[in-house]
């Protein structure tokens, strides 16, 4: 938890000061009783004082207890406000580090953690920080000068009341300390519940289409208020568990406070000595109860601080190695490459390929059966499992990761577009020209839908660019990669929802305008990567083909059944 409470160090300031406010506040709150209790017996109750004198008295230490109210309220008012700053503040700092943190995640630690923890890591585990923080501020320091404060004033006034009051202290203690302690691990299953009933809402807004399309909505919603029902009744029981301590601890003051009454009558104790017993009485149950809470909140807070901790102590930090050089001839070349996502069964097996700068792989398979694997590992988004992967040469593992990345343009299968215009997509924050963009464009096949949207180039995109078609988008996407001049461009899959006229007439804009850049086309249809100079067909991991088209309508037999079925189902359909 440590490294979480760092972050509250830039406030220190803030803090402290907040601190001294509370610190005056209770100080003032505690001297309400002792006034009182002068009022009553040093001036009310003194013979030695005329009805004036008593009025003048009376009206003096009214006008003081009136101060430390005004000060306790002001205090607290102000130091609540300081404490809501700094809190506020260093939960926003530590969730723009985790943030920047998850950004820099491996796609391996993405897979690690898990993306619905990360999101709930970066929204109800920083919240809960945030009101740990806040109310320890907030109370922390109150509650123990109350406690403390009213303790030792209660012994300067009377020490045989004091004695009652100081063994009715751990008797609520411990009650509330049992209380809290059954309570906390309810909270906890609380806090997973939450998690849980975040991951349904953003699973059923996500998926809202296909919910609909499936005509599920009616399932989701009961599924939902399943998970509901269940956070419901958790919260119910760890509620009924605090719910608790309240009365318990009211019912030992009660107790407590008839011990003192008869004390204070055996003893002659004071008509105000009683009447501030009471009132400290009051004060510190309110406090110890006020520490329960805190206790609660700590427990759930420094478990969300570990769970953020663990995101942000991940090393992220570049990983370049010594490989040995590849071929310098080839632009891309795998040798005997294997990879697997769990460690035990391989997703790619001894896969081997080489491709000349400007070339064109195309690759096909079934799904499942590693083409963006493959893609994975030449991006290096995961290292290589055996053998090597080298770009001009070099180890993909040899490059810094910036340097690697940038000669790639790339379309990741469903891949996403921002809501945001059409050129900020295109150009996604790299700073390009207008003839780039426009040059991306028209070789991506979009000029003509782009000239047609309101405001072309300004056009803005709704969510997941809703407000465009498959085609359209997938043709943005495709601009989009093209932009920046990529040594390499990948496209997996990003033709599918491509007429054939469009996919051919992109295919002849990349061959004309991107001639130099070497392409990787993953492809269902044959048609889309007939033309590469090397066409990979993979399954199950393995590479069981791999040549031009026409070697391979006759080399390969899984070849020429998708080629044989694809071309029956275009001539059944024209
Ligand atoms: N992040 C991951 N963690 C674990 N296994 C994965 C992960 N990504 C893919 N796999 C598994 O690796 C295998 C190959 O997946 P890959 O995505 O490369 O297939 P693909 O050929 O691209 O399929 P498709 O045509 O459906 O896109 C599959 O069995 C898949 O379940
Ligand atoms: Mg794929």
């Amino acid at each position: 938890m440590t490294k979480t409470l760092r972050y509250l160090k830039p406030y220190t300031g803030t803090v402290i000061l907040g601190l001294i406010l509370k610190f005056i506040g209770a100080v003032a709150e505690l001297f309400l009783p002792l006034l009182l209790e002068w009022i009553i017996d040093d001036v009310a109750a003194n013979d030695a004082l005329d009805g004036s004198g008593k009025l003048k008295w009376t009206l003096v230490l009214g006008a003081a207890m009136l101060g430390c109210a005004v000060m306790a309220l002001l205090g607290n008012i102000f130091a609540n406000r300081l404490t809501v700053k700094s809190s506020g503040r260093m939960t926003h700092d530590l969730r723009y580090d985790l943030f920047k943190k998850t950004s820099y995640l491996s796609s391996e630690q993405v897979d690690s953690f898990g993306v619905p923890s990360l999101i709930s890591r970066l929204t109800s585990d920083s919240y809960y920080v945030n009101q740990m923080v806040a109310r320890t501020l907030r109370l922390g320091v109150r509650a123990p000068i109350l406690i403390l404060g009213g303790l030792i004033l209660a012994f300067s006034q009377d020490v045989i009341l004091a004695c009652v009051l100081l063994a009715c202290v751990p008797l609520v203690g411990i009650t509330i300390f049992l209380i809290t302690k059954k309570s906390i691990p309810v909270y906890f299953s609380v806090q997973k519940k939450q998690d849980e009933m975040v991951r349904r809402t953003q699973e059923n807004v996500t998926g809202v289409r296909v919910i609909k399309a499936l005509n599920k909505s009616g399932y989701e919603v009961e599924k939902f208020e399943d998970v509901t029902q269940e956070l419901a009744a958790t919260e119910f029981r760890a509620n009924r568990i605090m719910s608790l301590s309240n009365p318990l601890a009211t019912l030992i003051l009660n107790l407590g406070l008839v011990v003192l009454i008869v004390v204070g009558a055996v003893c002659h104790s004071s008509t105000g000595a009683v009447l501030a017993f009471l009132q400290f009485f009051v004060i510190i149950l309110n406090a110890m109860i006020a520490l329960s809470k805190i206790f609660v909140v700590i427990s759930r807070g420094s478990a969300s601080a570990s769970r953020i901790e663990s995101v942000l102590s991940t090393d992220t930090t570049e990983k370049t190695g010594d490989y040995p050089a590849g071929d310098g001839r080839y632009r891309i070349e795998f040798r005997n490459v294997s990879f697997s996502y769990n460690g035990v069964e391989n997703n790619l097996e001894g896969v081997d390929l080489s491709l000349y700068a400007g070339q064109t792989l195309g690759i096909i398979g079934a799904t499942g059966s590693g083409k963006s694997t493959l893609i994975n590992l030449l991006m290096r988004f995961y290292d290589v499992g055996g053998g090597q992967i080298f770009i001009d040469g070099r180890d993909v593992r040899n490059y810094p990761t910036a340097e690697l990345r940038r000669k790639f343009g790339v379309v990741f299968q469903n891949d996403f577009l921002m809501a945001a215009s059409v050129r900020e997509n295109v150009d996604y924050g790299r700073g390009l020209t207008d003839e780039e963009i426009n040059k991306a464009i028209d070789c991506a096949q979009a000029r003509e839908f782009v000239d047609g949207l309101p405001g072309g180039l300004g056009f803005d995109l709704a969510q997941k660019a809703n407000n465009l078609s498959g085609g359209q988008k997938q043709r943005l996407l495709v601009a989009r990669a093209l932009a920046a001049s990529p040594e390499i461009l990948i496209l997996d899959d990003s033709s599918s929802a491509l007429d054939y006229a469009t996919d051919a007439a992109l295919r002849k804009a990349l061959a004309h305008s991107y001639a130099g850049v070497t392409k990787v086309i993953v492809a269902q249809r044959i048609s889309s990567i007939k033309h590469a100079d090397l066409i990979l067909v993979l399954d199950d991991g393995k590479v069981i083909g791999a040549g031009r088209h026409d070697e391979l309508i006759k080399s390969c037999g899984e070849y020429n059944l998708i080629y044989s079925t694809q071309m029956g189902a275009e001539r059944e359909a024209s």
